[in-house]
């Protein structure tokens, strides 16, 4: 039997989600989903991850699952096509993390990059929670639990597919083989895998103010574009300028398609000799702002409208996800009877161990 194809992703709910989520995992799975190449995608709402470096903000973490299912659904995430769920409403993934955690040793928990940067982000150096130490566990639980074998993701999460890769071989050379090792699918293009901020910093978060969110009115998008950062030695218009490090270009490098040109800027054929004239000198930032604001308005607007189309009934969605969860559950639970009769916990439906005992003592 050929091995069926399975993707899976989720999102922390922390926040409304944002362009750089979008370009870099959001937009990639709803072409997958509809790619009619995978036989299932999964899509859920990492709530329970969220908790364990929010355990004392429960409340913006629950303010937070509608919204992020509001951007799924906005962005084209279709409860036909995908299942989408609450982690937390699945208890067989703590089951899972409980018996994968028998399989790592703190010092390679230790060694994660991604968790390093966050522990010093959180300023956990000092006491760090288990829960947090450990989600790189529970991770792999999260993406084995649905047998997934491809996870579009950014790049900051690559520790962790490689983590759970580690994981299953660990577990199938123990125990025999039972589980799939999955691939992490990064964006192909450069600049989505991991957009600036608005201001030029590295990454857009919600705490530095340097987002565009998928929820953003149109008019908000406009002058965070307005305002965005560029190249701080191109003051007059006659100056050269720097393509290295300009937010604006890099948005475009995202965004960017042939057809825009003939949409929104006729007298230049390509991005590349928009670049140029830029590098060259005589090109102003505003120009290629309003190109790049023109852009983002196109590719934003339908999503803002299907938004506010889904924002009204607000129950549906949750009935929705309700339904999600259901499903979610019996793939969730399939797996760990198998996890289970791997590791031989499965007392019960072992009719052969209980017969073979009986024998065993009955002969003493
Ligand atoms: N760690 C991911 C994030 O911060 C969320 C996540 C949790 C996830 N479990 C996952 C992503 C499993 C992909 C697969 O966004």
């Amino acid at each position: 039997m050929e091995k069926k194809k399975i993707i899976l992703t989720g999102d922390r709910p922390t926040g409304k989600l944002h362009i750089g989520h979008y370009v870099g995992s959001l937009k990639r799975r709803v072409e997958l989903q509809n790619s009619g190449l995978y036989d299932k995608t999964f899509v859920f709402i990492a709530d329970a991850q969220a908790l364990t470096d929010n355990i004392d903000n429960p409340e913006k973490v629950r303010q937070n699952v509608i919204e992020v299912a509001l951007d799924y659904l906005a962005c084209g995430l279709d409860p036909m096509k995908s299942t989408i769920f609450i982690q937390s409403q699945i208890p067989e993934l703590c089951e899972l993390t409980f018996y994968y955690m028998d399989l790592v040793t703190v010092s390679r928990l230790q060694r994660n990059p991604t968790v390093k940067t966050e522990i010093q982000m959180r300023n956990f150096e000092a006491s760090i929670p288990v829960g947090f130490f450990t989600y790189p566990i529970s991770q792999a639980a999260d993406i084995t639990a649905f047998r997934a074998t491809t996870v579009p993701v950014g790049e900051d999460q690559e520790p962790m597919i490689e983590q759970t890769r580690e994981i299953v071989r660990r577990f199938n050379h123990i125990y025999g083989e039972t589980l799939v090792e999955p691939e992490i699918l990064l964006p192909d293009n450069a600049a989505c895998l991991r957009l600036p901020g608005t201001d030029g910093k590295a990454k857009m978060s919600k705490s530095l103010g340097n987002c565009i969110y998928l929820s953003d009115t149109a008019d908000e998008v406009e002058k965070k574009v307005k305002s965005m950062y560029t190249d701080p030695t191109h003051i007059k218009v006659s100056d050269p300028g720097k393509l290295e490090g300009n937010t604006v270009f890099t948005y475009l490098d995202a965004f960017c398609r042939p057809e825009h040109f003939e949409r929104y800027l006729p007298d230049y054929p390509s991005l590349d000799e928009l670049k140029a004239h830029y590098t060259r000198g005589g090109l102003g930032d505003m120009k290629v702002k309003k190109f790049l604001a023109a852009i983002m308005q196109e590719e934003l607007t339908p999503i803002r409208e299907r938004r506010k189309e889904f924002e009204k009934d607000i129950p549906a969605i949750y009935d929705m996800l309700r339904k999600g969860c259901e499903a979610a559950r019996e793939t969730a639970a399939a797996t760990l009877d198998d996890v289970r009769c791997a590791m031989k916990i499965n007392y019960f439906d072992d009719e052969a161990l209980i017969s073979e005992q009986a024998r065993r003592f009955a002969e003493k």
